[in-house]
């Protein structure tokens, strides 16, 4: 009898690594408190734009009994996998998803069970708080059923590292729980899986992974600001340093950082260090820093503008792309609304245009969103912009200023055509 895997909270890690379950052979449940997005599944329609979803969703959805009532789907599970938000409230962990999930699969958790945490943690989350709550069962962790994490590191857009194609890390709290978390995650990744000594040291392999980005991308925008005051174009002296083979790796300047996870891990990590006495000064700079792009991007904006001689509030600006990164329509803590948001403070007339996100735009087109604009300003990077923006289709569509925030397209081809370029250190 196929084993029965049951995933709580089913959104861009939980709702694939379902369909990953499926293709592998396992009997797949599925628990979200989302009853809209229960109901798109339950119809083989994926809840949010991916395109691992759109291709396998529809082929195997009727292999996943979906629900949002714990007792339709968390009884009679071997492998709970935990994969609930883990957001940041006040830059502050906010752990009331998990604990929730964790309260609804004590009541069904069994001898043997195997319960796994997919959801970004700070080091000490499993034994200090998930534990706890599922020994509210009145059965023991390690002696009546298996606890760990396995840190997931899914890449949404991302079409070349495919969820079975990353490598993992897992921990569980005994030796019986690595090999029964070891077996199940071989049988559906092709990839290495390392074991680690501790659950501890599995949840702290996620949060460096994301602190590592945070704080060099923090570097390499303060960079930008330093190098624009210099007039140093800092993409190209990034490609430069990129041609030493070892002891460089680069990052790029852009309008800030955005997404659920490197947004809000660090916090994680601050908040768990400071508990222990610990304060990290490194990654709150990084915080301050990335948090201060999109009034940097806005800066850029102003004084473009100010150079024709237009004010920024009697100024149209057309805002490209409103996701944190390319080619998806996921918008949590993106810099693109951050800063719609800080030139609807100062009154400026706004075109948006997001192919991934029709409801959220106010305009149907490209051509409709650039037309008549004093600047255009490529916030999301889409391929179809990256693409369709040449200096012959802007000077064709007689674009005045373009703010490039992620340093992507032809800036020399747009000078050529007389029209004002200005990129994020660039
Ligand atoms: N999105 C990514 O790229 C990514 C990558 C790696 C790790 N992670 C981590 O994975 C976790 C999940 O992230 P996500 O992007 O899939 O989030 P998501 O918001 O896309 O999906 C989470 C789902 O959980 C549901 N949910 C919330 N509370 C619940 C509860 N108590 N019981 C059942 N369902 C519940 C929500 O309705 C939602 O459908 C987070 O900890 C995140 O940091 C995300």
């Amino acid at each position: 009898m196929p084993e029965r895997v049951c995933i709580i909270g089913l959104g861009y890690v939980g709702l694939p690594l379902a369909c990953l379950c499926v293709e592998k052979g396992f009997e797949v449940k599925g628990f979200d408190i989302d009853r809209q997005r229960i109901e798109k599944i339950t119809r083989g329609v994926p809840p949010i734009r991916d395109s691992f979803l759109e291709k396998t969703l529809p082929l195997v959805y009727e292999k996943i009994k979906v629900s949002s009532k714990q007792g339709d789907v968390l009884p009679n599970t071997d492998i709970f996998i935990v994969a609930v938000p883990t957001p940041a409230e006040k830059s502050r962990p906010d752990l009331k998803p998990l604990k929730s999930a964790c309260r609804a699969i004590s009541k069904f958790v069994s001898k043997n069970s195997l319960v796994i945490i997919e959801s970004t943690i700070y080091p000490g989350t499993v034994e200090e708080i998930v534990l706890p709550i599922l020994e509210k069962s009145g059965l023991k962790c390690s002696q009546d059923f298996l606890l760990g994490h396995c840190p997931e590191r899914i890449d949404p857009g991302n079409k070349k590292f495919v969820l079975q194609k990353i490598p993992r890390v897992l921990a569980c709290t005994s030796p019986e729980g690595n090999k029964k978390a070891l077996d199940f995650y071989r049988s559906i990744i092709d990839a290495d899986i390392m074991v680690l000594n501790s659950v501890r040291e599995a949840e702290a392999v996620k949060v460096v992974e994301n602190t590592f980005r945070d704080i060099n991308i923090a570097y390499v925008n303060e960079l930008a600001k330093s190098f624009e005051k210099m007039k140093i174009d800092l993409p190209q002296v990034i490609r430069g340093a990129s041609t030493k083979p070892f002891g460089y790796m680069p990052f790029y300047p852009g309008p800030g950082v955005g997404g659920h996870c490197i947004a809000q891990d660090p916090y994680y990590l601050i908040s768990k260090a400071r508990k222990h006495g610990f304060e990290h000064s490194f990654l709150k700079l990084a915080r301050k820093i990335n948090n201060s792009m999109p009034a940097h991007v806005v800066g850029i904006i102003e004084s473009a503008l100010a150079a024709k001689n237009i004010k920024l509030e009697d100024s149209k600006i057309c805002i490209l792309g409103l996701s944190y990164k390319p080619d998806i329509d996921d918008t949590r803590e993106s810099p693109s609304l951050k800063i719609v948001d800080l030139l609807l403070k100062k009154r400026v007339k706004l075109k948006i245009f997001d192919p991934f996100l029709p409801k959220e735009s106010n305009v149907a087109s490209l051509i409709e969103a650039i037309a008549g604009c004093n600047c255009i300003v490529l916030c999301a990077h889409h391929s179809q912009f990256v693409e369709k923006l040449s200096p012959e289709f802007l000077a064709a569509n007689n674009a005045q200023i373009i703010v490039d925030t992620h340093n992507v397209l032809d800036k020399k081809g747009i000078q050529a055509k007389g029209i004002v370029y200005k990129g994020v250190g660039a």
